[in-house]
């Protein structure tokens, strides 16, 4: 499918507010891939296609875990989690898009993960400081890019961990193991 094709079958899926907040994702994660070394545009597909499945229905990525028979544990947590984790798969199935490391990123944009390529955290990060971010903190966050993309991903996870935890919700193992590795301070590494 070519560029033009993705943007449109993605506006297909996506409320109007999404849809825009996936095309600044594209954008700040172009930027972030020029500044890390990263090709350009394998972030940019990833940031573009990050949410693609965010308004898919509950039942949907139900029957997508089955389809796939992904870990049932997923059934314990919500589209917040599915929409990375499954929605790789619908991804791959709707727009033919195969690449492993997009997929990667795609699947783990929500979480992190215990292992993170350098893709896996410009989606992270872009997805969490995009500029039409507006929750308290965001410009904290965009100040913590900064200090380089191995700082913001510990802001973000830090963050996003308190968040949950002063919520009382549940977290998805895979955020906990990746604050293990990428939240605690240098010095402890
Ligand atoms: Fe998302
Ligand atoms: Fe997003």
């Amino acid at each position: 499918m070519t560029h033009q094709q993705l943007v449109e079958k993605l506006r297909g899926q996506l409320s109007d507010y999404r849809f825009n907040h996936c095309l600044r994702v594209e954008q700040t994660a172009m930027a972030l891939a020029a500044e890390n070394g990263v090709d350009i545009t394998q972030a940019g597909i990833a940031g573009l296609l990050h949410d693609y499945a965010k308004e898919k229905s509950d039942a949907a990525f139900k029957a997508m875990i089955a389809k796939h028979q992904l870990d049932p544990e997923l059934l314990a947590y919500g589209n917040n989690i599915w929409h990375g984790e499954v929605g790789q798969y619908f991804i791959s199935e709707e727009l033919g898009v195969t690449d492993p490391e997009i997929l990667s990123a795609i699947a783990h944009h929500t979480s992190g993960a215990a292992q993170m390529s350098t893709l896996d955290k410009i989606i992270f990060v872009a997805d969490y400081v995009e500029p039409g971010r507006d929750y308290p903190g965001a410009a904290a966050a965009r100040a913590s890019v900064a200090a380089g993309l191995d700082a913001a991903v510990a802001y973000e996870l830090d963050h996003t961990l308190i968040h949950l935890i002063d919520k009382q919700q549940r977290v998805y193992p895979a955020m906990f193991a990746a604050y293990n590795q990428y939240g605690i301070k240098q010095e402890e590494h």
